[in-house]
């Protein structure tokens, strides 16, 4: 049995250290770590999974990005611990995600990874989507949370710190909020 929750400061550090586990040493080198400079990641979008015995078996956290002038999600980093992998975990998160940004009334999201992973939840490749250097542009990634969302929406990937700055209490963030259909 699997148990998502939103992250709290008290996970803190059990994240960061399934992070430092999953990923090559020199993971804030990376230039989608130059995006979260200074901001906080978006708290509602921040999930923690749990096994049975209360064990963190994945995670995944998502900053708020411009391309050019418009807002969009950076999805990621998602990591599950080896011993869990290949048991739907990141799918579970990953997709938890997409529902909850739509909840919230965000439209786009993106990201820098493999396109034969990402594909099977719907992403696309991002043309005119310019991430920082030195990223990959085959790696940069789109998914539509309202049809049409990555339409005309091209230009340089910048951080989003009058969404998120850093230094508000963690788990307070600001979203769009979606109206409800009258
Ligand atoms: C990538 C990762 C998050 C997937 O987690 P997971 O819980 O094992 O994923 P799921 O169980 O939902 O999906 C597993 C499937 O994805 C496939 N898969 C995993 N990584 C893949 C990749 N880079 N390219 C293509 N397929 C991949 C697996 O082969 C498996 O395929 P199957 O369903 O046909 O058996 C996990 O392997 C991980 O933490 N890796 C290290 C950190 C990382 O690279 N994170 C992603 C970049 S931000």
């Amino acid at each position: 049995m699997i148990e998502l929750t939103q992250e709290t400061v008290h996970d803190w550090w059990e994240v960061e250290a399934l992070y430092d586990l999953c990923f090559a040493p020199g993971r804030t080198a990376l230039s989608s770590y130059r995006l979260r400079d200074d901001v906080d990641p978006i708290a509602s979008l921040c999930f923690v999974a749990r096994d049975a015995e209360g064990i963190v078996a994945g995670v995944i956290r998502n900053w708020p990005v411009y391309v050019g002038d418009h807002l969009a999600i950076l999805l990621g980093p998602v990591a599950v611990h080896p011993t869990r992998q290949g048991e739907g975990i990141a799918g579970i998160l990953i997709r938890k995600v997409l529902n909850r940004a739509w909840e919230l009334g965000w439209s786009r999201v993106m990201l820098v990874g493999d396109y034969p992973y990402y594909r099977r939840y719907g992403f696309f490749h991002l043309s005119g989507v310019v991430m920082p250097p030195p990223t990959n542009p085959d790696r940069v990634l789109g998914y539509d949370l309202v049809p049409g969302a990555w339409v005309g929406v091209t230009g340089n990937v910048t951080r989003a710190p009058d969404c998120n700055p850093r230094g508000r209490p963690y788990l307070e963030s600001h979203e769009p909020k979606r109206v409800s259909p009258a």
